[in-house]
């Protein structure tokens, strides 16, 4: 029984593993699992959901999916006891979203039941790092010197947490650019290489950008004065698209006009639909490497 909670607990080699999995199953190969996966989304989504839905589904487990409202997580039972009755229940993996932070990343190692963290509040989301990676590296070939740029809320981004991990790991050089308000106090576990209060001078730095969308719902205080002034100080305006190297990313989901101009959303630089048709072949991959290896 093997989980991911964190990128961190990802080596090397499960990653090249990973990879070549990845492509396996992107290029048509058949493998299968059997058994039960639970689907518990005590957040919204639309990409992750369905593409573990159907990554699950492609490799023969049968899903039962629980969303917000529908589990006796309401009634005040906790996230441990709720694994360990899906876990009675004979379910083999339980892939969880949840509004809170699982930490230590081995917090629920010992309770016998593989467990995939689809993003824990603004802590991490492991899958979604891993599918940025490979569609950065399907891109590049390699990420090695290769300047990155997240663009956005990064303070409350946990695919910036989890990506950057990932992202380090294979050299690249990070740089993040956003309202001060919105960038940690304390770079320094993310390995970040530059910090950027003008996007227009981030961009002439970036090879490639990764935009992330203002998670308004975990906003404790103002920290942007209005999204119209947001969009014109740090979105992807149709004067900044020029001045993208080659391709921008974005984990979805956009806020047209916020984040990027609903124009360029699936313009020809943008490698976004290829982020989300990628992360359903990271997904399976993933499944068959904690279950099955
Ligand atoms: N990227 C991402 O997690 O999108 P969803 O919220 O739609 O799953």
């Amino acid at each position: 029984m093997r989980s991911l909670l964190c990128a961190s607990q990802l080596s090397q080699e499960d990653i090249r593993e990973l990879y070549r999995l990845y492509k396996s199953f992107k290029g048509g190969e058949r493998k299968s699992l059997e058994g039960n996966a639970a689907l518990l989304f005590l957040e919204s989504s639309t990409r992750t959901r369905f593409s573990f839905q159907l990554a699950c589904e492609s490799l023969g487990l049968r899903t039962y999916y629980a969303g917000r409202h529908e589990t006796s997580i309401e009634k005040g039972e906790s996230f441990k006891d709720t694994l360990l009755t899906l876990k009675a229940l004979g379910f083999k993996v339980v892939i969880f979203r949840v509004p809170f932070t699982i930490y230590p990343c081995n917090a629920y190692e010992d309770l016998g039941i593989s467990l995939i963290n689809a993003g824990d509040g603004s802590h991490e989301h492991p899958t979604q790092g891993l599918l940025d990676l490979f569609t950065l590296l399907d891109v590049f070939g390699t990420l090695e010197g290769l300047n990155i740029l997240y663009v956005g809320d990064i303070l409350h981004s946990r695919v910036f947490r989890s990506g950057s991990y990932l992202l380090k790991m294979h050299s690249a050089n990070l740089g993040v650019c956003g309202p001060r308000t919105l960038i940690p106090s304390d770079l320094t576990p993310f390995g970040v290489d530059r910090v950027f209060d003008h996007v227009d001078e981030a961009l002439e730095w970036a090879h490639v950008v990764i935009y992330l969308r203002l998670q308004e719902e975990r906003f404790k205080e103002n920290y942007i004065a209005s999204k119209e002034s947001y969009f014109l100080q740090f979105g992807l305006t149709k004067e900044r698209y020029q001045k993208v190297k080659t391709y921008f990313m974005h984990p979805g989901p956009v806020n047209a006009y916020v984040d990027i101009d609903g124009e360029l959303i699936h313009s020809e630089k943008s490698l976004i639909l290829q982020q989300v048709e990628k992360g359903l072949y990271t997904r399976m991959a993933l499944l068959y490497y904690l279950l099955e290896y």
